[in-house]
């Protein structure tokens, strides 16, 4: 579908395939942000089991192994698994869609579970929670982070620009609001124990060319879990 403003909406998977060639490499306000604030909800992660769902091209699998974590990533676009294969050769990586549960792996398989940047793409919250906490272990944790739901209503979503094609391209997002993300991880069970929401003021608005334009919104949702049982 195409537009006058040249905007081309794509599925989900078909746009990060498309991103894929260019995402670690252009200035990403949301993903320098994310790489700051992420690790502060991390448990001790040295000779862990860590999966992180939505792995993309392996950006955060980098800073996990870095603290000892053995990770293993999970996505469904083929695109941006084999940039995180290319940079983590010896990671676990597995092609599968967090739309279609049951992942394959056994329950309570991880000590932690990550996601970093994914949620906005889940239709069913319900849904995603509870395939990630069968398959933490009792007493293990979840950390998760997404774009601030409050810029839904900016209109702003996960897209990029094709310069190439000189398109902008959108892919499908669902515009969940925190309470539906708080609301979701309780039905499933998880106990939350921090929630961090990051306005951009003046001067973190000054640290990234991008982000001036956030200064006064909140940018970036984290969210830490525990399974208790
Ligand atoms: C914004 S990127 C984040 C990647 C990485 N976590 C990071 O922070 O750099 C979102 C990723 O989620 C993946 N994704 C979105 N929906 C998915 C789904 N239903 N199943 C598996 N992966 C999905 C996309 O393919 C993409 O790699």
């Amino acid at each position: 579908m195409r537009d006058e403003k040249t905007v081309i909406h794509v599925s989900t998977r078909e746009g990060y395939d498309r991103w894929a060639a260019i995402y670690d490499d252009e200035p990403n306000p949301t993903t320098w942000l994310d790489a700051r604030e992420l690790p502060a909800l991390w448990p001790a992660l040295a000779g862990r089991q860590v999966i992180e769902l939505g792995c993309g091209t392996g950006r955060v699998l980098g800073p996990l192994r870095e603290r000892g974590a053995i990770v293993t990533g999970v996505d469904f676009a083929p695109g941006m698994l084999q940039k995180a294969a290319a940079k983590h050769p010896d990671a676990r990586l597995v092609l599968h869609d967090l739309g279609a549960p049951p992942l394959p792996f056994a329950d309570a398989s991880f000590d932690v579970v990550v996601s970093s940047l994914v949620l906005e793409h889940i239709a069913d919250l319900a849904g995603f929670f509870a395939e990630a906490r069968r398959l933490c272990r009792p007493g293990g944790a979840m950390a998760l982070s997404t774009m601030h739901p409050a810029l839904f209503l900016r209109s702003i979503q996960a897209h990029f620009y094709d310069r190439a094609r000189a398109e902008e391209v959108r892919f499908e997002s669902f515009p969940h609001q925190v309470g539906a993300i708080v609301t979701a991880a309780l039905g499933a069970g998880w106990t939350i124990e921090a929630i961090v929401e990051r306005i951009v003021d003046e001067a973190l608005g000054e640290q990234h060319p991008k982000l001036e334009k956030f200064v006064g919104w909140p940018l970036w949702l984290g969210l830490r879990l525990r399974r208790d049982a």
